[in-house]
């Protein structure tokens, strides 16, 4: 089944290239991003993973961890490693998922038949420190994913889970936030100090709260 926005992101134990882990507990209180990759040794992951190990700092200072899954054996990500190690100039620093038996893959429906057989599609899971699901993202084989977009898209979920906002189009952290329409005109005003621009009446800006 699939997993949807603000079910419990499903547990479980798998071999990864940093030893074995319980994924509830690997998470702990904070917030993570696992994503599958459909094969190892291929072009396209290959760069996908070496982009996330370069930006592992950024994720790190907004209290994320991230994890990698494809259905290959262990061995095959620890020889995959060292060529994105060479080919993208980084050091992987984050665990690799082994799943040969489609365990994970099954569990968080990451393999649609009709796109590839058997192999994971690239899926993408932010789950928050309540262990919800906060944001789905399936892309096809043939396409890189914007790991810049997936550190925009946590900015976004970790101001909103905080104050009464929601973020509109192409939004980037330090600007202008839009004020949710459960809060009324007198709340907002007391809610941002910082000034709230009526454009109409269901679209009220403020400066982003926490800057
Ligand atoms: C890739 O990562 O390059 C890739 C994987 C499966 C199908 C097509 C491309």
């Amino acid at each position: 089944m699939a997993v949807r926005l603000g079910d419990e992101a499903p547990n479980f134990t798998a071999e990864t290239t940093e030893g074995t882990i319980n994924f509830h507990e690997w998470l702990g209180g904070g917030w993570g991003i696992l994503f599958s990759h459909p094969k190892d040794y291929t072009p396209v992951c290959t760069t996908e993973l070496g982009t996330v190990a370069k930006i592992t700092p950024e994720f790190k200072k907004r209290g994320v961890k991230v994890i990698a899954v494809s259905v290959d054996p262990l061995d095959s990500h620890k020889g995959w490693i060292n060529d994105i190690n060479e080919t993208q100039q980084t050091t992987m620093n984050y665990p690799i998922i082994a799943d040969p038996d489609k365990k994970v893959a099954t569990l968080y429906d990451m393999i649609h038949p009709n796109a590839i057989d058997n192999m994971t599609v690239r899926s993408v899971f932010i789950v928050g420190p309540d262990k919800k699901v906060k944001l789905t993202l399936t892309y096809p084989a043939s396409c890189g994913r914007n790991f810049d977009e997936l550190l925009r898209v946590v900015d976004s979920l970790q101001l909103t889970s905080k104050f009464k906002v929601a973020t509109p189009a192409n939004w980037k952290d330090g600007e202008d936030c839009i004020i949710t329409p459960a809060v009324n005109n007198d709340e907002a005003k007391t809610l941002f100090p910082k000034g709230v621009k009526i454009v109409k009446p269901y679209l009220r800006y403020t400066p982003q709260p926490n800057k």
